[in-house]
């Protein structure tokens, strides 16, 4: 056990910034493989800060080990995860730069995440997202003076390859407000593993078709050079205010 008990996954843009001013190296092995975190001091807050995406953003979202990460949470005593997500927009009017905190997510992924497959579990997710860490982000955000859209389907797709306008289309007659490529697998790994887990999307671009410009991985990098740290102003509040809670 670490006694830290927050845990922050970084995604783009947001995990090699952490990781400059981040600490010492745990690394924890578990059934899944490795998992790899560093220590972040955030002043009087503490939280163990995975990287997805590796440094230098080697891994990308369809190969993150994401059970290992939530086992070798779980290991260290962790209780709460907060998670940052690059997206597109399904919504015009959510622009590049609009924060969300979402609220529940369709995972169409169609990876394997799930830590029971040989053993029979089901587990509740009436609560996609965790409302503490969901709280905690929000009032964050409110106290820094960040605005924040309380609420978003996040569309979890596979990748690697941005969706197509008719998929855009389908994702949003079934609800889906933002779509990425990783949170959705993370919120089931995670909660299946027992921690409570909120995610803060940052919009980096209108989703395909919305705004009929082609997408690229420069535009969401660049856009998260522009947002990432109003992102991680609301983080760093968040982590302050799970940090004993409990
Ligand atoms: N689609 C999927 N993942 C993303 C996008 C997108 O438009 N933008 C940032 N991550």
């Amino acid at each position: 056990m670490s006694g830290v008990q927050v845990a922050l996954v970084g995604g783009t843009g947001i995990g090699e910034r952490l990781l400059q001013c981040a600490q010492e190296a745990v690394h924890v092995p578990t059934s899944f493989g490795l998992m790899q975190a560093r220590v972040l001091r955030w002043g009087a807050a503490e939280a163990l800060l995975v990287a997805r995406h590796g440094g230098g953003h080697r891994v990308p979202p369809h190969s993150v080990n994401y059970r290992a990460m939530a086992e070798g949470l779980v290991r260290l005593g962790v209780r709460h995860c907060l998670a940052s997500a690059a997206v597109g927009s399904l919504r015009p009017e959510w622009g590049p730069g609009t924060l969300v905190v979402c609220s529940d997510f369709l995972e169409l992924s169609g990876r394997a995440v799930s830590r029971f497959e040989r053993s029979v579990a089901h587990t509740d997710f009436s609560r996609p997202f965790d409302p503490k860490g969901r709280a905690a982000l929000l009032e964050s955000a409110a106290a820094a003076g960040e605005e924040v859209q309380d609420g978003g389907v996040y569309v979890c797709a596979n990748g690697p390859r941005y969706e197509t306008p008719a998929e855009i289309a389908q994702y949003r007659r079934i609800g889906g407000d933002l779509v990425g490529m990783t949170a959705g697998s993370e919120a089931v790994a995670m909660r299946e593993a027992g921690i409570g887990y909120a995610c803060l999307a940052v919009v980096t671009n209108a989703a395909s078709g919305v705004a009929g410009a082609p997408l690229s991985h420069d535009e969401v990098v660049q856009e998260m050079e522009r947002s990432g740290e109003r992102a991680v102003t609301v983080l760093k509040g968040a982590v302050e205010r799970l940090s004993g809670s409990d």
